[in-house]
C-alpha cells in the first residue's frame, strides 16, 4: 500500500483525477467514502435551508458525485439539477439515482465560462454543496466559488457543508483505509475551509445560518465506531 501524506499536494489535473476515480468506481463497484445514507446527511441538512430558498427556482446539487443527495433533494424541490465535473459520477447518477425532476450535467467549476452557460439558460439558482470545496486546491478556489456566484446570480441562496478546521488531518489519520486510498491513489486531496475562507471567498453574502456539524464517511474503525470527521455549514444570501 502506498504511504501517502495528504498534506503534500500533488501538481494534477483535478479534473481527470476526479475522472479516474469515478471510472474505476463505476467499473468495479468499489465503496464511494462519502457515500453518506441522505438520512444522515442531505435530511439533516434540510431544515437549515428549506425555509429560506424560494421552491421556483431550480435547486442545484453542486458536484453531485453519484447523487444519491441530488435524490433526496429532489423529494422536497420541484427542480433539481445534479452537476459535477465527471462523466462517469453523472452516468452513475443518472443510473442509481435518476427521478422526473431531477436533471444531471457535467460541469467543471473551475472553467467558469460552463457556469455562465448554464445560467444563462435556467436564471438564477439556489445551491446545495456538500463537500464540493475543500478538495479544491487553494490558489483555485477563487475561480470556483466565481462558478458557484454566476449560478446564484442575485435571488439564489446557497448551502454549503464543508470539512472544517482539522478535517484534512482526520481523513490523514484514516489514510490506510481502503475507501480512503482508492481516492488518494488518484492524486486526490482532502483539505479544509474555515468560516472566514468562507466570508472571504462570498465577500458580497450575508450568512444567514451557519454551525458545526460532523462528516459521517462510509469508515467504521475496529471498534465499530463511525468515523466522524469535524465540518460545518453555512447558509448564505446576496446582500
Ligand atoms: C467528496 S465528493 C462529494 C460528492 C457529493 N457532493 C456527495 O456528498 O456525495 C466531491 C465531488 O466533487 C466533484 N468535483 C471535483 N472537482 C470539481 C469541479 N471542478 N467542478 C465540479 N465538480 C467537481 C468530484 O467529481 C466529486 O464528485
Amino acid at each position: 500500500m502506498e504511504k501517502i501524506n495528504v498534506a503534500e499536494r500533488p501538481q494534477i489535473d483535478t479534473a481527470a483525477a476526479w475522472q479516474a476515480y469515478w471510472e474505476k468506481t463505476a467499473k468495479l463497484s468499489t465503496p464511494i467514502l462519502w457515500n453518506t445514507p441522505s438520512e444522515i446527511a442531505s435530511e439533516r441538512d434540510l431544515p437549515r435551508f428549506q425555509h429560506l430558498m424560494n421552491p421556483e427556482l431550480p435547486l442545484i446539487d453542486f458536484a453531485c458525485g453519484h447523487g444519491n443527495q441530488a435524490y433526496f433533494l429532489a423529494q422536497h424541490f420541484p427542480r433539481v439539477m445534479g452537476v459535477d465535473v465527471s462523466a462517469s459520477a453523472i452516468e452513475l447518477a443518472q443510473a442509481q439515482y435518476g427521478a422526473p425532476n431531477i436533471e444531471y450535467r457535467v460541469l467543471d467549476a473551475l472553467k467558469p465560462e460552463q457556469a455562465a452557460a448554464l445560467h444563462a439558460e435556467i436564471g438564477d439558482s439556489n445551491i446545495y454543496m456538500r463537500t464540493g470545496f475543500h478538495h479544491i486546491c487553494p490558489e483555485k478556489r477563487d475561480t470556483f466559488a466565481q462558478s458557484l456566484h454566476t449560478l446564484l446570480g442575485k435571488q439564489g441562496i446557497l448551502y454549503l457543508f464543508e470539512l472544517g478546521d482539522g478535517g484534512d488531518e482526520y481523513v490523514g489519520s484514516m489514510v490506510d483505509r481502503y475507501e480512503v486510498q482508492l481516492v488518494v491513489q488518484h492524486g486526490l486531496r482532502p483539505g479544509a475551509i474555515t468560516q472566514q475562507e468562507v466570508a472571504r471567498y462570498f465577500a458580497d453574502y450575508e450568512v444567514l445560518d451557519s454551525g458545526k456539524d460532523t462528516l459521517q464517511p462510509v469508515v467504521r474503525f475496529e471498534n465499530g465506531e463511525a468515523a466522524q470527521i469535524p465540518a460545518f455549514y453555512a447558509v448564505l444570501r446576496r446582500k
